[in-house]
């Protein structure tokens, strides 16, 4: 797939305070259709909470954001689903109390009539729902290494399987827009490769848009077509990872951390 002018995700001025404090100053984002878009910036510096304005977890008090030009802040967090937004969390929030294939077909609630776990009336329509949610979780499973693990209650399984579990689940929904916070945390160097890979297919062969946000332009330059830097709230620059790298405010925003 590739990327084209056709902006999917689109926020202006979006500013978000907490008592008085402010995490979010006047942010904007274009993440284009097909492109694997990164957004970075050090500890502290606004990144899960512009994710949480997205996805309807906040609510800035100013600002607009439009997918696929719909507006996003007027609906609640499970409409955005159904619009086709899914994330996943910093750290895995998984259902401990399911195994893994039933929580990854969570994922597919949006897509099944009458939600998957929750249908108490058994239509052909949504029996049939389930048999595709069933194989589709199969073959994602299979698609993340985790095959072997679809029985397995998720805490009993290392936390990089935990957090490619939470990726599978937000997969099974097909989002227009894919978004992962800190995907790459915590994974060993190994695990970090082959995220990277998963990630590029998921792009180019699934075909989803991803908005991804991580600390390290090391671990984001390798797939990320373009990235915004937030430092304290605000953009300071917009540009291709090995562009952004080299750029004075992001120098200077990382003294002293690993860029
Ligand atoms: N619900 C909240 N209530 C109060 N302050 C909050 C809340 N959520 C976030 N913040 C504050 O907003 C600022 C930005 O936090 P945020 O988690 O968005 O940063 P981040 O860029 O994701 O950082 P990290 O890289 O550590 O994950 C921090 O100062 C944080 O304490
Ligand atoms: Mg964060």
């Amino acid at each position: 797939m590739t990327i084209t002018d056709d902006v999917l995700l689109r926020a202006r001025n979006v500013s978000l305070s907490f008592s008085g404090l402010r995490v979010l100053d006047d942010v904007h984002l274009d993440v284009r259709r097909g492109a694997i878009h990164g957004l970075l910036g050090p500890n502290g510096a606004g990144k899960t909470s512009l994710f949480n304005c997205i996805s309807g977890l906040y609510r800035p008090q100013n600002g607009t954001i439009t997918l696929d030009g719909e507006e996003l802040l007027t609906h609640r967090p499970h409409a955005l689903a159904a619009l086709g937004l899914a994330r996943t969390f910093q750290h895995p929030a998984l259902d401990p109390h399911l195994t893994v294939l039933e929580n990854v077909l969570i994922g597919a609630d949006t897509r099944i009539p009458g939600g998957y776990l929750t249908s108490a009336l058994r239509f052909p329509a949504v029996r049939r729902g389930e048999r595709e949610a069933r194989r589709r979780a199969a073959d994602l499973l299979e698609w993340a290494g985790l095959a072997d693990d679809a029985d397995e209650m998720p805490n009993s399984l290392p936390y990089g399987s935990q957090k490619l579990i939470e990726l599978v689940r937000a997969v099974m929904s097909e989002p227009r827009l894919l978004m992962l916070d800190e995907p790459a945390g915590g994974l060993s160097h190994g695990e970090i490769e082959k995220l990277s890979e998963r990630i590029l297919t998921l792009r180019d062969d699934f075909g989803f848009t991803i908005l991804l946000v991580e600390h390290h332009l090391g671990f984001v330059g390798g797939i990320t077509d373009i990235v915004d830097i937030l430092v304290e709230g605000h953009n300071i620059v917009t540009a291709p990872a090995a562009e952004a790298q080299k750029h004075p405010a992001v120098i200077e925003a990382y003294l002293g951390q690993a860029v």
